[in-house]
């Protein structure tokens, strides 16, 4: 059955440009059946993604469009390598470890973009990072590998995000902004230009990010300064 999921680049998942044909002859299995894993469900099917259905410790407490397919014992042989996968828990330490443990076991992390995200053709995103409905990533952004861009959140020119960050929904970044690793931003936050925040850092919901934001740091309020964590 035709789906779509990553193009192979180099042996990596590796989306360049809206314009790009992405096709995959491997169902995709959602790992994580929260809410966000719901949310990402939608976004595979609305883009022609042929889903399996749902890795998940423990079940899940609702039935949906697609199967819950059991624990995530299942991730080893052949199952590994008859799927794509994309991992759709929001805890930004576990999101990793499950994205790093499928590809050192030799699994294929997917892509996944909603139709309604617009992608420049210039950008470029990594594999195992989920794309939800009316995100921008404009031009020469660069987006790594298992990130989560959640609904409505933009990404503007020359952006750089490192491997596992997430923006929440409604972020706002602006040009040559550059999010470190892990690094976590809350609901609504806005990040001025030229800002670097650094790996595994956490900006509050709603923030105004007007300084640099040191790694591991949390930030909050507007302007936004840093709070013990
Ligand atoms: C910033 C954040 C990480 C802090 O979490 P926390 O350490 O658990 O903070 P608490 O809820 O214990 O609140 C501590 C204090 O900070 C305040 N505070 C919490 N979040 C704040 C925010 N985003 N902006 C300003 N103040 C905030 C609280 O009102 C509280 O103040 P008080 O001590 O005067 O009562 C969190 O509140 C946040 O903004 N998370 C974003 C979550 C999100 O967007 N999720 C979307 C998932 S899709």
């Amino acid at each position: 059955m035709p789906g779509a999921s990553p193009l192979i680049a180099d042996g990596r998942p590796c989306y360049r440009g809206a314009m790009h044909p992405i096709s995959s002859d491997r169902p995709l299995v959602i790992i994580g059946a929260g809410g966000h894993g719901r949310v990402v469900l939608d976004a595979a099917i609305a883009s022609g993604m042929a889903v399996r259905g749902f890795v998940a410790d423990p079940p899940p407490p609702f039935t949906n469009d697609a199967d819950y397919l059991g624990g995530l014992s299942l991730l080893s042989g052949d199952f590994l390598g008859d799927h794509d996968f994309i991992v759709a828990i929001g805890d930004q330490k576990v999101r990793r470890e499950t994205c790093e443990q499928i590809r050192n076991d030799g699994g294929r992390l997917a892509i996944v973009i909603h139709p309604r995200a617009w992608i420049s053709p210039s950008a470029t995103i990594g594999g195992g990072t989920a794309i939800m409905g009316g995100v921008i990533v404009n031009a020469n952004a660069s987006v790594g590998d298992f990130c989560i861009l959640n609904t409505g959140c933009s990404v503007d020119h020359d952006s750089v995000l490192e491997d596992g960050v997430q923006l929440c929904p409604g972020v706002r970044l602006a040009g040559r902004v550059h999010c470190g690793a892990d690094a976590f931003v809350g609901t609504g936050a806005s990040i001025i230009p030229d800002i670097r925040v650094g790996a595994a850092a956490v900006v509050g919901a709603g923030a105004v990010v007007v300084r640099h934001v040191q790694a591991g740091a949390g930030v909050r309020g507007n302007p936004a300064r840093e709070q013990a964590r």
